[in-house]
């Protein structure tokens, strides 16, 4: 792990040359709507954006998505995508590790691969259920514990990945009721070691108290 923040707005033009990337949000996508079953009225926001893979992967059949990132760069490959295909979502410049506010009431909060480049993950999840509507869902997906063997930089990596029984602690003190946990994704990742490894995401889901 490294104290350093990692540039995202360097790695935003060629983020979705990456398959295996863009199957992962495909199938945390899968696995938020089987768990949370969202339907035509329902608002989200996606913390941690990036290009969108898994907010534009969540848009048919809900109301909104808001996405929502600290990279100006990613943001910027999002907001070409929105234009070019005339979509009904907004974008919003939001670093909650430097005091943002994240835009609500939603319904559904969603972040997929963004917790282990947080510093403290409590203050965001307090953020969260800020901002979300009484019985509304969080639903965050991130690396099962991966002794660091997933990047192959540790710049911007706070977290090895997370236990899931310390997750879901932090979800509890933030206040979330109903915390259960899936398997999301797996993924295999060839290192720079050229060994090929297989990592396992998962899904943590909660309920703000109606
Ligand atoms: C590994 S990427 C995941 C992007 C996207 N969710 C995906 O699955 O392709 C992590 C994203 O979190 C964003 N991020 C990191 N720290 C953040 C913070 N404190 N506030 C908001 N976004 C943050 C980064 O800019 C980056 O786009």
């Amino acid at each position: 792990m490294d104290g350093k923040e990692r540039n995202f707005d360097a790695a935003a033009a060629t983020w979705d040359e990456n398959p295996g990337r863009v199957k992962m949000a495909q199938d945390v996508a899968r696995a938020i709507r089987e768990t949370t079953k969202p339907g035509p009225e329902t608002e989200v926001l996606d913390f941690g954006c990036g290009t969108g893979l898994l907010s534009l992967a969540l848009l048919p059949g809900v109301r909104s998505v808001t996405a929502v990132d600290s990279s100006r760069g990613m943001l910027d490959v999002l907001d070409k995508k929105i234009a070019a295909q005339g979509l009904a979502m907004r974008t919003a410049l939001v670093d909650l590790e430097k005091g943002d506010k994240l835009p609500g009431p939603v319904d559904l909060v969603t972040s997929s691969m963004t917790f282990h480049h947080l510093r403290d993950p409590v203050p965001v999840l307090v953020e969260m259920a800020r901002i979300l509507r009484p019985g509304g869902r969080i639903a965050i997906a991130d690396l099962d514990s991966d002794e660091g063997k997933f990047h192959d930089s540790s710049e911007g990596v706070f977290h090895n990945g997370f236990d899931r029984c310390t997750m879901q602690k932090y979800f509890e003190a933030a206040g979330f009721t109903a915390v259960q946990n899936r398997t999301a994704a797996v993924m295999h990742k060839t290192g720079a070691d050229g060994k090929t490894r297989t990592f396992t995401i998962f899904l943590m889901t909660a309920q703000k108290k109606a």
